[in-house]
């Protein structure tokens, strides 16, 4: 299984104070030399974590891919067709919301979908829809010219350790099963943990697992102590 690893919320500790530290592209880099075999983003409406700028740039310096998760938006489109990255994953997008809350809704209108899908996969560019794992959804998917789904495994890693644990796992199975018959590629991302990333490996169809929120969170306390270590020993 390959890892994508999203990076958001390292633009998300920069813009709180408006500089460049930490730096997004140095985050990038790191990850790439750890073994990362891909780099996400989200570009938001809002530009909340990344911006326009950090996606152009990124395109320019990754020697793995850049996945550019982006909404169903004119304005996106124009972006991604503009940075051209390796890969676009298409979400749903709340402004209010804290992050991608639901998969996004495919079925009830697959020609809008499919008339946005287009042009990207026409531009040479891989893209997968972000799906919660629902026979329906990954149907609709499989008509859309999207060459992948990523199954949204936000309820999995909410119900895990809990009696839902297995019904999330079950539906996460199935789904995979379902798209891989019908010729879609499966990725799978959402509140996975150094604790509950391990039953991905029972979804053989699985090809890639995008990560954010807890490597960030790892790698806070990873570093935590040798950051004060520094500092301290540049003071006393
Ligand atoms: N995949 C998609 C489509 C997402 O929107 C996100 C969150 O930005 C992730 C994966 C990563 O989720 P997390 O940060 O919880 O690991």
């Amino acid at each position: 299984m390959l890892l994508g690893v999203n990076i958001d919320h390292i633009a998300t500790l920069r813009n709180a104070r408006g500089g460049l530290e930490p730096n997004l592209i140095q985050a990038a880099l790191i990850c790439e030399k750890a073994g990362a075999d891909g780099i996400t983003v989200h570009l938001r409406e809002d530009r909340r974590h990344t911006k326009d700028n950090d996606v152009f740039e990124l395109k320019n310096i990754l020697k793995t891919r850049l996945n550019l998760e982006m909404a169903l938006t004119d304005e996106m489109q124009k972006i991604a067709l503009d940075v051209l990255p390796e890969c676009v994953c298409l979400v749903p997008e709340k402004r209010e919301e804290v992050t991608t809350e639901g998969g996004l809704e495919v079925a009830s209108r697959l020609e809008f979908v499919r008339d946005f899908v287009q042009p990207l996969v026409n531009a040479g560019i891989v893209v997968s829809l972000f799906i919660d794992p629902d026979s329906a959804q990954v149907e609709a998917a499989s008509k859309t010219g999207a060459q992948f789904i990523e199954l949204h495994t936000g309820r999995y890693s909410n119900a895990y350790g809990t009696a839902q644990e297995e019904i999330e796992m079950n539906n996460l199975k199935q789904a995979a099963a379902l798209a891989s018959k019908l010729g879609l590629k499966v990725n799978a991302g959402h509140g996975l943990t150094y604790e509950n990333v391990h039953r991905m490996h029972e979804i053989p169809e699985l090809v890639e697992l995008n990560i954010g929120h807890n490597i960030i969170a790892h790698a806070v306390f990873d570093g935590l102590e040798k950051a004060v270590k520094d500092m301290k020993s540049l003071i006393v």
